[in-house]
């Protein structure tokens, strides 16, 4: 027997508001073919008045709850991956605590941009594996259109807003049995100006807006994701082929099918949400990995891969058994 971080229940939520490319087109120069053919994105969420980070959190975080047949008091540590928070503080983890009657718990926030979710989730395992909890609730959420700069195309018309979760509890399983089996994390802040907010609160005092050079993001994507894919792999002890499933950050088609290829991964084995929910930072893992367990696509006892690259830059990834 070991001890392991296991997932009892997923969840997401999206802001009412779907927005196409089309309709996107008609204040943006762009078109539905560009944004399908360099992205694959055909469909966005965007918050509305009153819908916010929290928000959706929050109702991921009870959808969640819901699925794991838990309630809020049963939470001992919430982490939620943001880099769009309610406010600059409190962090949006402890009023999602408060909403769900998870008081008296630990709650905070992480930020490592859209490899958010995969910082959460390692840190998270490694406090339920030394005992600090006994059951966690991880959370990526995000609003990036509240950041994003409606005057650039290159930009703009990638992102979109979104909110999911996932319930862990430490347990005793059979060696075999779920459970998270190995995270990696990598940071490397040289390239820090290649995917950023130009402002916040102690260096211009404003919220600023994402600025990205697009193609040198992509080119480290796709090696930054090879070398974490093949490390947690190893850790993992298990072969590209005996994964049942990935579930990938969903910044763009074009990377998931160069690093399924890379693997020798079927592209059916790679759940693809970006399609319909654009890039959502912290969020896309979670809302893709709710996505696949609620259409039947991930079952218990399938072996998973996350993986995500971000703003840093950050990556990561996980294997887990559902
Ligand atoms: O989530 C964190 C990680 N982020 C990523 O992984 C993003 C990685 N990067 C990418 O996904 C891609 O680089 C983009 C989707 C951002 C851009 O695709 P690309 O194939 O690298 O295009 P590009 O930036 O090289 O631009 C090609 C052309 C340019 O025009 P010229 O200079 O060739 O005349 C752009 O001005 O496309 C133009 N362009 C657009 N045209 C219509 C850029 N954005 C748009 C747009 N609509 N929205």
């Amino acid at each position: 027997m070991i001890r392991r971080s296991v997932l009892l229940g997923t969840g997401s939520a999206l802001p009412e508001r779907a927005v196409s490319n089309a309709e996107l087109a008609k204040t943006v120069d762009t078109s539905d073919q560009w944004i399908v053919e360099r992205t694959g994105i055909r469909n966005r969420h965007i918050a509305g008045e009153g819908e916010t980070t929290g928000t959706l959190a929050i109702l991921a975080a009870r959808r969640a709850l819901e699925a794991a047949g838990l309630e809020g008091k049963d939470i001992g540590l919430i982490v939620l991956a943001t880099a769009t928070p309610d406010q600059t503080f409190p962090a949006t983890a402890a009023k999602v605590q408060h909403a769900i009657g998870a008081n008296g718990g630990i709650a905070f926030d992480v930020a490592a941009v859209c490899s958010g979710f995969l910082y959460a989730i390692a840190v998270a395992d490694s406090m339920l594996q030394s005992g600090m909890a006994q059951r966690a609730l991880v959370i990526g959420a995000e609003t990036m259109s509240r950041i994003l700069d409606w005057e650039d195309r290159t930009t703009c018309v990638l992102f979109g807003d979104g909110a999911g979760a996932v319930v862990l509890e430490s347990r005793e399983v059979a060696e075999d049995g779920p459970g998270i089996i190995a995270s990696r994390l990598h940071a490397d802040g040289a390239h820090c100006d290649l995917l950023c907010v130009d402002g916040g609160p102690s260096s211009t005092g404003t919220v600023g807006h994402i600025r990205m050079r697009g193609p040198e993001v992509f080119k480290h994507a796709v090696v930054n994701l090879a070398g974490v894919l093949t490390e947690v792999l190893a850790a993992a002890g298990i072969e590209p082929k005996d994964v049942d499933w990935v579930v990938p950050h969903q910044a763009n088609q074009r990377i998931l099918d160069a690093t399924a290829r890379k693997f020798g991964l079927p592209p059916e084995k790679v759940v693809v949400t970006v399609d319909r929910h654009a890039n959502t930072s912290a969020a896309s893992v979670p809302l893709a990995l709710d996505t696949a367990v609620r259409d039947g696509r991930i079952k218990p006892g399938d072996l998973l891969v996350l993986e995500a690259m971000g703003g840093g830059f950050t990556w990561g990834a996980c294997v887990l058994r559902a």
